[in-house]
């Protein structure tokens, strides 16, 4: 019996960074324009794949665009607005005749909006589903298209901590994430026999533009910190390097996951719980 290498990723350890086998692969990451889909449109650059940096900001896609077209790839800044269907069709088309093929998406782009469930504006609940949900369909179907037709491709959803863990205070924030997961999930299922995989990355308490504003209260910084086992608080390169991986060939037999990337933070339910006998010591100084 052989047991057959279905990797096809150059296995050379003098390829360097295309240990990933990312080069020259087209990838699309929507909120391109800042934050985390930064980031990861920067990362996808620095490893030898084309990029397609989507904002509803233009200004901010095309300067991340331009950018990364400085580490030497192929780029293209687009936008767009991942609610509307025919931008986003449009965006697809514009892609496409662009690069000829999508290898890979990633759906980043999203919002938060403050409320409690008891007395949320229902438009502001509709907005949410919108962009955190909605505009992630529109676009896995606009770029996936490509993909189900050339039987290859990876979708990686940036989701949330608090699609499993209940944020309160922040309206329909953590039901959009977790319908993130289940989309992923549904598509993992649908389009894995059309050789597209799709996956969520679920970023921890990471500090970007939409949360800058908890960061620069005195000592926010420090008491997250000590919340995570890491000891610290996620950087937007965190999610960067964990989608590297998802997006490329060395994850393909990995589909319908999701991959939490906050510092051990959401294995710390037990340390809540007295347990006489049983807490940590203090640690010497
Ligand atoms: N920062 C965190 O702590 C954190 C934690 C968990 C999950 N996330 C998730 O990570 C993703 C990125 O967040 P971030 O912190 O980098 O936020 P960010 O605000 O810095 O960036 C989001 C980007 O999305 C763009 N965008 C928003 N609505 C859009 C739309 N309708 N169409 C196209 N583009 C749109 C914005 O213009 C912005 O450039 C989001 O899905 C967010 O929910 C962030």
């Amino acid at each position: 019996m052989t047991i057959e290498q279905t990797v096809t990723v150059d296995t050379d350890p003098r390829a360097g960074r295309d240990w990933l086998g990312l080069r020259d692969r087209v990838a699309v990451v929507t909120g391109a324009g800042s934050g985390i889909g930064a980031a990861i449109a920067m990362e996808f650059a620095a490893c030898g794949a084309h990029v397609v940096a989507l904002d509803v900001h233009v200004a901010g896609a095309v300067e991340v665009a331009d950018r990364a077209a400085g580490l030497g790839v192929e780029t293209l800044g687009v936008g767009a607005d991942i609610t509307d269907p025919d931008a986003v069709n449009a965006a697809a088309q514009q892609a496409l005749e662009r690069f000829g093929r999508i290898d890979v998406l990633v759906n980043n782009a999203g919002i938060m909006l403050p409320g409690e469930l008891a007395a949320i504006d229902l438009a502001d609940w509709q907005r949410v589903f919108d962009v955190n949900v909605t505009g992630y369909l529109l676009c896995a179907r606009a770029f996936g298209a490509d993909m189900r037709a050339r039987g290859s491709g990876s979708i990686v959803h940036i989701a949330s901590i608090s699609a499993s863990n209940p944020q309160s205070s922040s309206g329909a924030y953590s039901p959009s994430k977790a319908a993130v997961s289940m989309l992923s999930q549904t598509l993992a299922v649908e389009w894995g026999p059309a050789g597209v995989r799709s996956n969520v990355l679920s970023p921890g308490m990471t500090r970007t533009p939409l949360t800058e504003s908890f960061y620069t209260q005195p000592g926010v910084t420090e008491r997250r910190s000590a919340v995570v086992p890491i000891g610290r608080v996620g950087t937007p390169q965190d999610l960067a390097n964990a989608a590297m991986w998802l997006a490329g060939d060395r994850a393909g037999y990995v589909t319908g996951q999701d991959i939490q990337v906050d510092g051990g933070f959401c294995r710390t339910l037990m340390n809540h719980v007295p347990r006489p006998g049983y807490e940590a010591a203090p640690t010497a100084d």
